[in-house]
């Protein structure tokens, strides 16, 4: 097992390796007297009865709960399901959350544990790939409203996150791609010989998962609140959200996102910031792990969607762009200059 503590405040273990779940016990930080498990309609009949008698052998009172998979469960109306719930089982200050599932799970479950009683603990235990490299670390909690996705939400940092490949075995094939998009990002920004290994096909899942972890841990360590560095993470974001919402959700996050790493990367080309031949090389990795590379839309389409993004500061948007290969330059434009 292998363990990286996240400094930020506060600080938090986030365990990796193979069936560390086994040893659920001795990872809990503190012994909690009520424990609610929160999971969904997807990961609660394949793991949720297991986790519940590993969670038990801490001699806690563990509760489940499940909420309906997908991302329109990402609501205040679960919320509100999960607040009665967590009233019902009587959980208090000195309790926890945990939440074991995907990031739609880890962020409806992180955003009510970051606001019932002001603030109560929380695990995460991330079952998507997605959700094991990005939205279960860095303490990001949100709900969607129907204006868009994550408006609402607060940091709350988990108290641990176990992070246990096993999960992927169940994972479907799709799911497992999407999460790809974001391994590759990570590469992208901070790793050459993470995206050359990726090229070689020569990584394995545990050290894709370290590595991408430890990139995400600088940035978390370096931004918690997200105003500076923390946007390295940001690399092919602002055109992929838009190609999600142009889309009206039909592409997945990873494809998107993977996406706009390759239109970004041929702009930043355009603009003399991104060595020529960056957005082919990128393009040729997305293919080989089976993610898409284009989308029926134009780049004027992208940049007038990407106007609406939620990190828009005033007429300025910060753009990540690649010096090359392993290396983020953050670039501010004038939304009338794209
Ligand atoms: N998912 C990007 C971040 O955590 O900042």
């Amino acid at each position: 097992m292998q363990k990286l503590i996240f400094q930020t405040e506060p600080s938090y273990p986030v365990y990796i390796g193979e069936r560390i779940t086994e040893e659920l016990c001795s990872c809990l930080p503190k012994s909690y007297k009520r424990l609610a498990l929160i999971s969904d309609s997807n990961v609660y009949p394949l793991h949720g009865e297991r986790i519940k008698s590993l969670l038990e052998k801490t001699g806690a009172t563990v509760f489940s709960y499940s909420i309906p998979a997908g991302e329109s469960s990402k609501t205040h109306r679960t919320l509100q399901d999960i607040y009665a719930f967590l009233c019902e089982c009587g959980i208090t200050r000195t309790d926890a959350l945990v939440a074991l599932g995907g990031g739609v799970v880890g962020d409806v479950v992180g955003f009510a544990a970051a606001t019932y009683l002001r603030g109560v603990d929380y695990v995460q235990i991330p079952t998507s790939l997605l959700a094991m490299i990005d939205s279960s670390v860095g303490g990001k909690t949100a709900v969607n409203l129907p204006q868009g996705k994550n408006l609402v939400g607060a940091f709350h940092q988990p108290v641990a996150v176990m992070v246990d490949p096993t999960f992927l075995a169940t994972l479907p094939k799709a799911e497992y791609r999407n999460g790809m998009g974001e391994v590759i990002k990570y590469a992208c920004i901070a790793d050459e010989k993470m995206f050359d290994a990726l090229r070689g096909g020569n990584l394995t899942v545990e050290e894709m998962l370290w590595r991408s972890l430890s990139i995400k841990k600088y940035a978390v360590e370096a931004d918690t609140k997200d105003t500076g560095v923390r946007q390295m993470l940001n690399f092919g974001h602002t055109l992929g959200h838009a190609i999600e919402t142009l889309s009206g959700y039909s592409v997945a996050h990873g494809e998107a996102v993977g996406v706009g790493m390759v239109e970004i990367s041929r702009y930043g080309e355009e603009q003399g910031i991104t060595p020529v031949g960056t957005a082919q090389a990128i393009s040729d990795l997305l293919s080989q792990y089976g993610l898409p590379v284009s989308v029926q839309y134009t780049r004027e389409q992208l940049f007038a969607a990407a106007m609406s993004d939620k990190k828009r500061k005033g007429d300025m948007l910060t753009l990540v762009m690649l010096k090359q290969i392993g290396s983020y330059a953050l670039v501010d434009k004038r939304i009338e200059e794209l």
